[in-house]
């Protein structure tokens, strides 16, 4: 290596020199000043500065001199932190990256507490990686003439489809042509099988046509909490030997390619093929792996249904009342992943309300979802329990518990359904005015209070909301937050006039919430009470003085107008501030922003993070649309409609 020019080195040691010493300034001064601020939580060791670091900061920006009136970008608090790298470039764009407004970059240095640091730009918040879903199969083949029964069928697929998804994998409906793709397809046609045994190989020649992952029977859905074990070991999508679950029959194996393939060719080759019956016949015993454990799934096999819900089996084996039994399968599935998730949750529903006194508009949205979710679904069977989970507390009186807690609460059986309003929006519902200059702001106004006060409990009063941001992502995008957390962006929540952001939350919960607060009459036993709908929770005001109406249309009013301004604002500064209007309002919003760093930052965080699962879901169905020409699904939708 070739020595370089000494001189070259010198403002290179210079800069070494230069930062040791502000660090070592800043640890004297912080460990002076700060001495309850040392006693560091977990989430902060994640961090890579500490929590000290980080109330210097904030320090340091209370004591600004002043925020001038043409606001450079003092939005990034990256120049404070002295541990920065050199780097200046931003990183360049991912695929699918943005949605709306929302941008974001995907990085393992997430939990940071601002995206800025990592992306150079204020407008695009840093998520974490997305997690590979491990592939779940079924294969399909309607034998069916009726339209009636392939509607059904297609009801059933897609309630298999919608809890698989939101158990965090991605569903596969496979048919024919999958199967008929299969370098082994002919060796089978050339076998004289029985019908059941010729099902059972299309379905095998399918799954081993995709490869490693799950082969689940269209009635089998996952009912449990999403950390259950099972459900854990299946979303992790490596499968060491091909696996039978003893007592689900033949609803679920797993396995990786050269596993399926080698089972199929043992079955191919196997004399008395053209007798049996099932797999299991076909192949020597050590085969398959055999596992026991398998609580997560509910098949509804006519085994099963017999056996747990003979209202149902009776229907459905008389040919005259088969398809009106088979339409009552849909609403049964759906009822009982309803009921799991009121099972897992049995501490209630918390919605989520800091600052209580001015933020009862904020939560509607939230409040009508947990309404919904609290209520008892419409089932055919009521007070039935899944197959799996013979003793399930059924619901019979919407006896799911709301609460409106001030602040986010670390319960593991609380489920909790959180809005996080913009900070202009916040602040003009706190002060009850929408012009919010740079004196009001900084003179009048509190910062980042919604941080503040969502997390008071969580972490205590002693930390600045700089720090307190790494676990507040956490509750939102960590796994174990994501199990129990809804996120809303006030500004823009799932609009309950729209059927498609309805349908966004069935796919987020896994089943379709109640949309009716009565019966829809249709079901054949008459249903009794259950359905009404739950009244609102008493402490709909959180711990704040209850509203008058007078004051509640006053907030409702100047809640909507700060929508409008924030919503101006933001095509206005998109739009090179050409308009005056917009250009102020531009300004105002800005000014806000730099003052709430923290407020802003879970704001963003959050409204990206909601906009990329919404893409994901959307991708993925036009993936399953260009699927071998066109999925198996999509194929099937195009026959029946
Ligand atoms: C099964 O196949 C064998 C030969 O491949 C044949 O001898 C036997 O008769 C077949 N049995 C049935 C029931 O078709
Ligand atoms: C909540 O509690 C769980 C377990 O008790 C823990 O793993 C998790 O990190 C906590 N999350 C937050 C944000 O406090
Ligand atoms: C909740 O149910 C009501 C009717 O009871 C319905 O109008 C509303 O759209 C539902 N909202 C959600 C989010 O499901
Ligand atoms: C981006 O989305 C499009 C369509 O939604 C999809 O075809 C493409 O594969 C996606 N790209 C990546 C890298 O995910």
């Amino acid at each position: 290596m070739p020595l370089r020019n000494p001189c070259a080195l010198l403002p290179r040691r210079l800069q070494v020199v230069a930062s040791l010493t502000l660090a070592v300034l800043l640890f004297i001064l912080l460990l002076g000043s700060h001495p309850t601020s040392t006693s560091s939580t977990d989430y902060i060791h994640r961090v890579p500065y500490g929590p000290a670091i980080q109330s210097s900061a904030h320090q340091l920006v209370e004591n600004l001199p002043q925020i001038p009136h043409d606001l450079p970008h003092v939005n990034t608090p990256a120049w404070l932190n002295p541990f920065r790298g050199p780097a200046h470039t931003p990183p360049p764009e991912q695929a699918n990256s943005s949605s709306g407004e929302a941008r974001w970059y995907t990085d393992f240095k997430w939990r940071n507490p601002f995206s800025s640091d990592t992306t150079l730009d204020e407008e695009r918040a840093v998520l974490p990686p997305l997690a590979e879903r491990a592939r779940v199969y079924t294969y399909f083949e309607s034998t069916s003439k009726d339209d009636k029964t392939k509607k059904i069928e297609l009801e059933l697929l897609q309630v298999w489809r919608r809890a698989w998804w939101a158990q965090g994998f991605k569903p596969i409906v496979l048919g024919k042509p999958e199967a008929m793709n299969n370098p082994l397809y002919r060796a089978v046609q050339g076998l004289e099988l029985e019908d059941a045994m010729e099902k059972e190989m299309m379905r095998w020649l399918a799954w081993g046509n995709m490869g490693t992952g799950i082969l689940s029977n269209w009635l089998a859905v996952p009912m449990a909490a999403k950390d259950d074990t099972l459900l854990e070991f299946l979303r992790r999508g490596e499968f060491p030997s091909l696996t039978w679950y003893k007592g689900l029959e033949s609803g679920m194996f797993v396995g990786s390619r050269g596993e399926i393939e080698k089972a199929v060719k043992e079955a191919i080759a196997f004399p008395a093929i053209n007798t049996t019956k099932s797999m299991f016949e076909a192949v020597g015993k050590e085969t398959f792996a055999v596992e026991a454990d398998h609580g997560a799934i509910a098949f509804y096999s006519s085994a099963t249904i017999t056996a747990k819900y003979p209202l149902l089996a009776t229907k459905l084996s008389s040919p005259s009342t088969a398809v009106q039994g088979l339409a009552l399968l849909p609403q049964l599935i759906n009822s009982h992943l309803h009921t799991t998730w009121q099972n897992t949750f049995s501490s209630g529903i918390a919605v989520l309300k800091p600052l209580p006194a001015h933020t009862t508009t904020l939560i509607q949205p939230a409040l009508d979802i947990a309404r919904n979710l609290s209520q008892c679904p419409s089932t055919p069977i009521p007070a039935s329990c899944p197959p799996n989970k013979p003793r399930c507390k059924p619901c019979v009186s919407n006896n799911m518990l709301i609460s409106v807690p001030p602040v986010l609460r670390n319960t593991s059986s609380l489920f909790t359904i959180a809005t996080v309003p913009h900070p202009y929006t916040l602040t003009s519902l706190l002060h009850s005015r929408l012009d919010l200059g740079v004196k009001f702001v900084r003179r009048e106004t509190d910062r980042d209070s919604w941080t503040v006060a969502a997390t008071k409990e969580l972490l205590g009063t002693g930390l600045s909301s700089f720090s307190r941001l790494p676990a507040l992502k956490d509750f939102v995008a960590g796994s174990y937050g994501e199990a129990r957390t809804l996120w809303l962006v006030a500004e823009e929540p799932v609009r309950g006039d729209s059927e498609l952001d309805l349908d966004a939350l069935d796919w987020h919960f896994g089943f379709q919430l109640p949309r009716s607060p009565v019966s829809d009459g249709k079901s054949v036993t008459p249903v009794p009470g259950p359905e009404r709908r739950p009244p609102p929770p008493k402490e709909e005001f959180g711990e704040g003085p209850p509203l008058s109406e007078q004051e509640l249309m006053t907030e409702r009013s100047m809640f909507m107008q700060a929508q409008m301004i924030l919503r101006d604002s933001a095509t206005g500064s998109a739009k090179g501030k050409t308009r005056g209007g917009s250009k102020s309002f531009a300004q105002t919003r800005e000014v806000v922003e730099a003052w709430n760093l923290a407020d802003t930052e879970v704001w963003r965080f959050v409204r990206a993070w909601d906009a990329r699962r919404q893409l994901e879901r959307r991708g993925w169905e036009e993936e399953e649309e260009g699927f071998l020409g066109k999925g198996t699904f999509g194929r099937w939708i195009d026959k029946i409609t």
